[in-house]
């Protein structure tokens, strides 16, 4: 099936759990940064999955992102924030009537859900819900994720394929 599996990652985790997702739907499916989904690519996909972070108990703001240049794990490279946020795309998403899924990715224990905000975002122009929010978790502030999450992600995938 035609889907994408839009992502805003800075550290790599969730970046990492869409290419899984997209796996998981088959050879038809891509994972691909916000700033790649454009209008056009998402007119021409019958699923649309879209995932983000939990970063300050919520769905990433621009302001927030700003100010991520100087987090980064020790000796790791810094944040990736070439890519719009995923609010920031949500927000210039045109209006639709497809099928539509979220995700997010988080430390097991925090409040606060991205991938209900962007599901919820997706209701609003038009998208229809494919599948409950799922979340995927990382060990620590700035991953790795946690063992079998790779694998859940692409069963996930698979299941969303299915119900589609
Ligand atoms: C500045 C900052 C704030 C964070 N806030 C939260 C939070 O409120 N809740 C949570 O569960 N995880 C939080 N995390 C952990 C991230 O959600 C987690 O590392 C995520 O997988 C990062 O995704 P990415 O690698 O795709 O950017 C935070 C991490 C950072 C660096």
């Amino acid at each position: 099936m035609k889907a994408i599996v839009v992502y805003e990652s800075h550290w790599g985790n969730t970046a990492a759990i869409a290419q899984a997702i997209a796996e998981g739907i088959g050879p038809e499916a891509q994972a691909m940064s916000t700033a790649d989904a454009t209008a056009e690519v998402v007119a021409a996909a019958e699923l649309i999955v879209a995932g983000a972070p939990l970063l300050g108990f919520n769905l990433p703001t621009d302001m927030m992102v700003k100010g991520l240049s100087s987090e980064t794990a020790k000796g790791g490279p810094p944040p990736d924030l070439s890519h719009p946020t995923m609010r920031a795309w949500l927000d210039a998403l045109p209006k639709g009537a497809g099928r539509a899924a979220a995700f997010e990715t988080k430390i097991s224990w925090s409040p606060g859900s991205s991938s209900k905000a962007i599901l919820g975002k997706l209701k609003e122009k038009g998208y229809r819900e494919a599948a409950k929010p799922e979340r995927f978790v990382v060990k620590d502030r700035y991953g790795p994720l946690k063992e079998g999450e790779l694998e859940r992600a692409k069963a996930w995938g698979a299941e969303l394929a299915k119900a589609a």
